[in-house]
This record gives C-alpha cells, structure tokens and sequence, in this order.
C-alpha cells in the first residue's frame, strides 16, 4: 500500500470512528453505558489512542495533516462526552428530587418601623395640604445656623453637639434648614414638612443616637396664628394615636420661632394619669414649635408685615418609641431581626 493510500485510510477510519462514537453516545442511559464509551473510545486502549498509534505509519507530509485531524476529533469527543455525563448527573439530581417535599418560603422583608411611621406621618400631613420636601444632609452653616437666626455664640453650635466638616459644612442638627431651602424658592403660601436624617453628638444611650429622623413643618400665609399651629399639632396627634389624644403647648425659646413652644402629647401609655413612662406627669415630650421669627423671613426676602408662619418639629424616633412601645432608641438601628419581624 503507498503512503498516500494509508493516509487515506486513516481519514477513512477516523470518520467511521466518530460516527460509532456519536452512535454509541446517543444510546447512553446510565452511568454504566458512559462507562463503556470512555473504555472503548476515550481510555489509553481505546480507538482513538489506537489511531494515534498509526500516525507512525504516514509519511511526513500526511503525518501532520491527519494528525491535526486526530486531535481536533479527540477534544470535540471529550467534550461531547462531558456534556452527556454532566446531564446524566442533573437528571439524578432531578430523579432524587422528593417532589412532596413542603415548599421553602422565601424570606420577604418589610419597612422598617421608622420608615412606617414616617409614612404615616407623611399621609397624614399630606392629607392636610402640606407638600413633602428634602433638603442635603450636609448642610452648609448658614442654612443650618445662619438663617436660622442661631447666632454664632449659640450653645447648639457647641463642637460638642455639631459634626463639623470642612469648609464651614456640617451634618444637619435638625430639619429647620429645609424651612429656608423651602422659602428662598417659594412664595407664600408655602405648606410644608420636611423628613429626614438629623445628626448630633449624642452618646448613644436608651433615648439618644447620633443619628436620628426628624419631620419638620412650616406654613406660612397671610394671618396664619398660634393657634393654627395648635390645631394642626392637634388634629395630627389624634389621627396618628387616636381621638382621645391631647397635646399642650409649654413656653419654650428657639431662635427661630418667636414665640416659641415645646408640646407634649398625653401620655399613650396611662392615658395621662401618670405613670412610670411620663414620670407621673401624664404627659410625654414631643418636640419644638413657634411662630416664624421675623428674622428669618428677613433672609429669604418675606415681608414680616404681609405674612407670618409657624414651624414646628417632630423627631420620629420618639413617636415610632410611643406607637408601638419602644423603650429604647438604639434597638431601631441594631437591624436584629427578631426585633423588625414584629412589624
Ligand atoms: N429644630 C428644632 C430642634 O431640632 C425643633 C423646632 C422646629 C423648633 C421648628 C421650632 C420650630 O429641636
């Protein structure tokens, strides 16, 4: 036989080998049957080693031609037989598979309690005709002091109760900066409440945190009065706990408001007749409150003798602690979830 006749035959026999690979592929059903291909095809004695054990035979020419051939016939098998093998072990895994198995439910999570709260507090508020509105929280010391007419001796400027950033930035101590965002780019009437993240200094203890939420509220209007502010801290604490809610007002001074307030809503837990809680007072302390200062209307271009405002603030927190009887403030941030499942 010449040379060029054994090449000839060795293409032959490669082509008829992987014809019976394939063949021999396809009618796999077991582990067993995979088995035997690999023997006959794959292994050291197999048929394909045993061709390459003929190249021997090929002149120089033929040799690297059919070789190149062999080769390429050898990975394509290999990997033909790994993507048989690997469905065989998916469809053992399926065949293991006890379909009467219960189901496993997913683990669906849920706003967290601030964040319900907070959502109340914004249906209710907006339900009154207020718009929400948002402000940075870093703010620059004028809209977190300045405007405020919190002057620079101030103690709430105390490096104790301020983070300070550079460049005379801070992170906001209260929502009131939104109070002057608000107005510098709206003509009265303006209704509005601002929540959000406030931070301070605070070691963080059963009803402090360096980080807390507060909702702001301003409205200003031609003859707004205290008692419209009264009357809306009013109808807001009954919606949110209930009609026999009562709130009181207590002089208070905030450089913004004048005058200014502190209120309390009775105390949810005795009903106002005193109890461990409200330490014997029957009344629980919320927040600040007041008129808009003149002052302030002075940085942001309102005319004091054509209109006047109330502000007021709530913190979120405090309010969350009542409604749901929360005795300590740090649990909120903890995110142990045997605590937030109960909401
Ligand atoms: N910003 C004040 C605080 O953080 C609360 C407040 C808001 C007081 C609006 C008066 C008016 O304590």
């Amino acid at each position: 036989m010449t040379i060029l006749e054994n090449a000839q035959k060795i293409l032959e026999q490669i082509n008829e080998t992987k014809d019976n690979f394939q063949l021999a592929l396809k009618s796999v059903k077991s582990k067993n049957d995979l088995e035997s291909v690999r023997l006959m095809f794959l292994s050291k004695k197999g048929e394909i080693q045993r061709l390459f054990s003929v190249l021997g035979k090929l002149g120089p020419t033929d040799r690297p031609v059919v070789g190149a051939e062999l080769n390429a016939f050898r990975a394509a098998a290999q990997s033909d037989f790994e993507l048989v093998q690997q469905s065989l072990l998916t469809a053992e895994k399926i065949k293991d598979f006890d379909v009467t198995l219960p189901g496993r439910m997913p683990i669906v999570g849920s706003l967290h309690p601030l964040f319900q709260v907070l959502d109340e507090i914004k249906i209710i508020f907006t339900e009154m005709g207020f718009r929400v509105e948002q402000g940075p929280e870093i703010e620059s010391d004028f809209y977190n002091f300045e405007a405020l007419n919190i002057p620079e001796y101030h103690p709430s400027r105390d490096m104790q109760d301020t983070f300070y950033l550079p460049d005379g930035y801070v992170l906001r101590t209260h929502t009131s900066p939104v109070q002057i965002r608000t107005m510098e780019n709206q003509k009265p009437p303006v209704r509005m409440i601002a929540p959000g993240k406030c931070f301070r200094k605070d070691t963080p203890d059963a009803t402090h945190s360096p980080i807390f939420h507060q909702v702001e509220g301003l409205c200003v209007d031609k003859g707004v009065s205290f008692a419209d502010l009264k009357g809306i801290v009013q109808a807001f604490a009954q919606k949110l706990f209930g009609q026999e809610m009562r709130v009181r007002f207590r002089p208070s001074f905030f450089p913004f408001t004048e005058p200014s307030a502190e209120y309390d809503f009775s105390c949810i837990f005795c009903k106002g007749n005193g109890c461990k809680v409200c330490k014997k007072t029957g009344w629980l302390e919320i927040s600040g409150a007041g008129m808009v200062d003149p002052a302030v209307f002075g940085f942001v271009n309102y005319d004091p003798d054509v209109y006047s405002g109330y502000a007021f603030g709530m913190g979120v927190e405090r309010i969350a602690m009542l409604k749901y009887g929360i005795h300590d403030i740090r649990i909120f941030y903890e995110n142990d979830t045997r605590f937030l499942n109960q909401f």
